[in-house]
């Protein structure tokens, strides 16, 4: 287990005085956390300290060919007055399967964890209390070897920042408009989609960008080799309700694994819905926008929760689904998933681990 050195800040900062009014990710707890890499000696010298900036040099490899790595998951505060994380060891190892893809060396998991629980204990009196709000916990990997030379960095720095977060999209819960993407891809089969690392939403931005002008929240992204099967949304995996089954696209080395989206397919499997991971095309869904059997459809991620989808933009088609109203299977996940969060609803899975 990893000795970590804690250095606390004498500077604590203004916490957020309104929950509701917070931008996602716009504001940072007072602590951070940090461990080295270097070649031949592994993960040393775990710290905590003042959160601030820190040097680095202009030639480090992760400015040059992007290899880095991140996670999100969240801390919540239960109405009984616990602290906790929801299922943190899927996004360890999903960090490590990112990693070894990345070439990037892999963190022992009980160090990741200690590292995070640390970490969340030092700054609890940032985790927001109002309902749909939780502490975000960014931990990520970036290559810090000086080098322009195209190999895997021998130095790297792991990081762990908090940010006290409301809802992802200034939507709330309200559905989302959504657009799907029919010229740019994310990502293909055998590339980097299933990992999670920085370039895979910088390639997504031209395309959020061209839906937001035209007044969509995201763009639901097309498998890369035929442009046919629906993978995933920008910051969400999706899930589709068509004649009463909940259908989501199988994983295929170009979605991400989502923690939230496994989550999501326990809690319709407890609420005896049937599940669907399979490949669902465009024109499968073009048909049941078209006929009325595609009754709800919803996104799932660490920072989104669940998020329906009120407006699906095919082409030049435009379909509304429920009315634009959140659905019945929507609500309910949202309600599970968030309940077990703060501990109003029986954790029969045992996802919740408590900090103290
Ligand atoms: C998350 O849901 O935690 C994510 O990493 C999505 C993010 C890009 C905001």
């Amino acid at each position: 287990m990893i000795k970590i050195k804690i250095n606390k800040t004498k500077h604590p900062k203004m916490k957020p005085k309104d929950e509701d009014d917070i931008v996602f990710g716009s504001i940072f707890t007072d602590h951070m956390f940090i461990m080295d890499y270097i070649e031949g000696k592994g993960w040393i010298n775990p710290r905590i300290e003042e959160y601030k900036d820190f040097k680095i040099s202009p030639a480090a490899l992760v400015f040059h060919y992007g290899q880095s790595m991140f996670e999100g998951m969240k801390a919540y505060k239960t109405e009984d007055g616990r602290v906790v994380l929801f299922r943190p060891m899927k996004n360890i190892e999903r960090a490590n399967k990112s990693n070894q893809r990345l070439c990037i060396p892999e963190i022992p998991e009980e160090d990741f964890l200690e590292a995070v629980k640390e970490l969340v204990k030092i700054d609890e009196d940032w985790i927001p209390t109002k309902k749909g709000s939780s502490l975000y916990i960014r931990p990520f990997v970036i290559a810090t070897e000086p080098s322009l030379n195209v190999v895997p960095s021998k130095e790297f720095k792991f990081m762990i920042i908090l940010s006290p977060v409301g809802a992802y999209y200034k939507e709330g819960l309200n559905p989302v408009k959504i657009w799907i993407e029919d010229e740019y891809v994310r990502a293909v089969r055998g590339g980097i989609g299933e990992a999670k690392t920085g370039g895979n939403y910088a390639a997504s931005m031209l395309s959020q960008e061209k839906a937001h002008e035209a007044g969509y929240s995201q763009v639901l992204w097309l498998d890369g080799i035929e442009h046919k099967y629906i993978e995933e949304v920008g910051a969400m995996n999706i899930f589709f309700k068509i004649k009463g089954k909940i259908i989501t696209p199988m994983l295929n080395g170009s979605i991400l694994r989502g923690v939230t989206r496994d989550s999501v397919i326990e809690v319709c499997k407890d609420m005896g819905l049937v599940v669907e991971e399979r490949k669902i095309s465009v024109e499968e869904l073009y048909e049941a926008a078209k006929d009325g059997s595609l009754e709800e459809v919803f996104g799932s991620g660490t920072a989104a929760v669940i998020s329906p989808v009120g407006t699906l933009k095919f082409g030049s088609d435009v379909f509304s689904i429920n009315n634009g109203n959140i659905g019945e299977v929507s609500q309910k996940v949202y309600d599970t998933i968030t309940g077990i969060q703060k501990g109003v609803v029986e954790d029969k899975h045992n996802w919740l681990v408590e900090i103290s």
